[in-house]
C-alpha cells in the first residue's frame, strides 16, 4: 500500500531564490546541491526538489500537516521568516473549518504552500520538524480535464481512497498521502488561483515490493510503460495523465496513519 509522499520535484526558473525561500526563510535543511538544482529534506520522510528549467512555470500546490497545538506558532514563524500570507477575499489569513485551521502563502515561482492542522490528528506519532514543525506532507495538487477518469484511475490502479466524491474536487488518499484531484476549470483558495496542470515528479512511499508488482502488473494491462531500476524491484517510475510518478518501497511504517487517527486508516 501507499503510505506517504516520498518526494515531489519541480520545475523553477532560479533555484538561489528557491534556496533563499525554502532553506533561508523557512529553515527546511539542504540535501543535495548542484548548479541546477536542490533538494531539501523538509522531514525525514518526504525530499522537495527543484529543477531549473527554461521554461514557463505552472505552479503547483501542496500542504504540509502540522500538530494542532503548534499551528499558531507555526504561522507566526511563517510570518516572522517574512513570508506574507495570502488573505481570502473576507481580508482573514488563517481559516477555521469544522476540523482544523489553515493558511497560505507562496513561493517565488508562485507555487501555493498551506500549512494546515486537523484537531483529530494524534500528536507524538511524527515528530514537528523545524521551526515551521511540519509532520508529512498532507497534499499534493493534480489539475486534470477528467476528474472522474483520474480518481477512478488512482483508486484501480494504486489502490488510494476516496471518503466522499465530487465532479469537480477529491481526496484521493493512501496513508498519509492526499492527492486533490482537482478539475483545471476549478481554482485554488483562497486566491482563486487558475488550476494549471504543474510539471512535477511525484514519489509515493509505499510499504513492500509486492504491492509495486501488483501496479506493475496492472500498469502493462492497461498498456502503461513502466520502468525500473535494474536489478532491484522496489522502484517503478511511469507516468500518467501528463504526471511523472514513482513508487518506492521505504521504511516508512505502513501503520502510520492509524496511529495519526486519519480518517480512513482509523481502526
Ligand atoms: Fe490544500
Amino acid at each position: 500500500m501507499i503510505t506517504h509522499f516520498a518526494g515531489l520535484q519541480l520545475h523553477t526558473v532560479s533555484k538561489l531564490a528557491v534556496k533563499q525561500f525554502y532553506h533561508d526563510q523557512l529553515q527546511f535543511p539542504v540535501v543535495f546541491e548542484s548548479e541546477t538544482a536542490i533538494t531539501f529534506q523538509p522531514t525525514a520522510d518526504f525530499a522537495l526538489t527543484f529543477t531549473e528549467a527554461f521554461e514557463p512555470i505552472a505552479p503547483a500546490h501542496i500542504a504540509f500537516e502540522v500538530p494542532y497545538s503548534e499551528f499558531e506558532a507555526s504561522a507566526a514563524f511563517v510570518r516572522s521568516a517574512g513570508i506574507s500570507p495570502l488573505k481570502w477575499p473576507a481580508g482573514h489569513e488563517i481559516d477555521v473549518f469544522e476540523t482544523g485551521r489553515n493558511i497560505y502563502f507562496r513561493d517565488g515561482d508562485g507555487n501555493l504552500l498551506e500549512i494546515i492542522t486537523h484537531s483529530y490528528v494524534n500528536e507524538g506519532v511524527l515528530a514537528p520538524c523545524g521551526p515551521l514543525k511540519v509532520m508529512y506532507l498532507r497534499e499534493i495538487g493534480f489539475p486534470v480535464n477528467d476528474v472522474i477518469g483520474f480518481r477512478e484511475w488512482l483508486k484501480g490502479t494504486l489502490q488510494l481512497k476516496t471518503i466522499k466524491e465530487q465532479d469537480n474536487f477529491n481526496f484521493v488518499i493512501g496513508g498519509t498521502a492526499h492527492t486533490i484531484v482537482t478539475s483545471t476549470q476549478r481554482r485554488w483558495i483562497p486566491i482563486a488561483m487558475i488550476a494549471m496542470p504543474p510539471r512535477m515528479a511525484v514519489s509515493f512511499g509505499v510499504s513492500d515490493s509486492r504491492f509495486i508488482q501488483q501496479v506493475r502488473t496492472l500498469l502493462e494491462e492497461q498498456g502503461i510503460v513502466s520502468h525500473t531500476n535494474a536489478g532491484h524491484d522496489e522502484e517503478l517510475s511511469f507516468s500518467f495523465n501528463g504526471y511523472r510518478l514513482r513508487l518506492v518501497v521505504t521504511a516508512s511504517p505502513e501503520e502510520t496513519a492509524a496511529l495519526l487517527n486519519l480518517p480512513l486508516a482509523r481502526k
